[in-house]
């Protein structure tokens, strides 16, 4: 089996990680259903923050509204971390945000490519979805105890790794690179990223993280239709306010919706960035 530039394991995440907090536990493992699964069970049993659950392959991988999320074998970044933040339960879609802003830069970063981000909670290369992010949590007197967020990043397929149904909308850093990187120093620096992010918003708030999210948005300033269960709306995406809710613009007035899956009614999906960015 080809794991693509070495395994995940803990000792080669950890050689060279400079965090703080994030990755300071890590359990490394071969396979598993559901790092997500899996990473809630140990909060709920008091695992510190920081702990990541890490996995070459998850048979029953866990996307957004019960969907499934397709992870084979040693080609992407199927992890989960365990955190604690003083945060109302209200706040927690922001950390969604932050995620994705942390994977957006790590994948700017280290490959150039110009990743962005599709409210609430994928980022896209090229107009494709490489990353999707579910934060799930456990809540006390709506405050959250714990929370895990779990991000799921394409990053050595090839497009014919992928199952047909998902070959359009789907794709890797390897697809757009046109090589294979290497998940360690990726998924290194999205931690890193992510914990920057994560301890600038517990001086500053969640503003400067919201800004940056904004300008990577593929959706803002578009018109989009929004899928929430069996209600779609349509109207133009105006905003992304403080609580991480979309702000959209209709006929029948202005919604403000906090989930939901987007697609654009016009416009080029692909150019929010579209330049290289090293
Ligand atoms: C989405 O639907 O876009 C979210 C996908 C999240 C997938 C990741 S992979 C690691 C973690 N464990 C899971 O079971 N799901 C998340």
């Amino acid at each position: 089996m080809d794991f693509g530039h070495g395994i995940l394991s803990e000792a080669e995440i950890k050689a060279g990680l400079g965090t703080l907090i994030f990755g300071r536990k890590i359990y490394s493992l071969t396979s598993v259903e559901s790092t997500n699964a899996l990473a809630l069970k140990m909060a709920e049993e008091g695992t510190e923050e920081g702990t990541l659950v890490v996995a070459e392959e998850q048979t029953r991988g866990r996307g957004r509204m019960g969907r499934q999320w397709h992870s084979p074998p040693g080609v992407g970044i199927w992890s989960s971390l365990i955190l604690r933040p003083r945060l109302l339960s209200h706040q927690a879609p922001c950390l969604t945000l932050m995620a994705g802003l942390a994977v957006a830069r790590a994948i700017r970063s280290s490959t150039g490519l110009p990743a962005a981000l599709r409210w609430p909670n994928d980022v896209l290369i090229g107009g494709r979805k490489a990353c999707g992010i579910l934060t799930e949590m456990g809540t006390r007197q709506g405050q959250v105890e714990y929370c895990v967020v779990g991000l799921g990043l394409n990053v050595n397929q090839s497009q014919t790794h992928f199952p047909p149904s998902l070959r359009l909308e789907a794709t890797s850093i390897r697809t757009e690179l046109g090589r294979e990187v290497s998940r360690i120093e990726i998924l290194q620096r999205i931690l890193t990223e992510f914990e920057r992010l994560y301890l600038r918003q517990q001086k500053e708030g969640f503003s400067p993280i919201l800004e940056e999210s904004k300008r990577l948005s593929t959706v803002l300033g578009k018109w989009v239709s929004v899928r929430q269960g069996l209600h779609v709306y349509h109207g133009k995406a105006v905003d992304i306010d403080h609580e991480g809710a979309l702000m959209l613009e209709s006929e029948q007035g202005r919604h403000r919706i906090f989930a939901g899956d987007v697609s654009l009614i016009e416009g080029d999906v692909n150019h929010v960035a579209g330049h290289r960015c090293r």
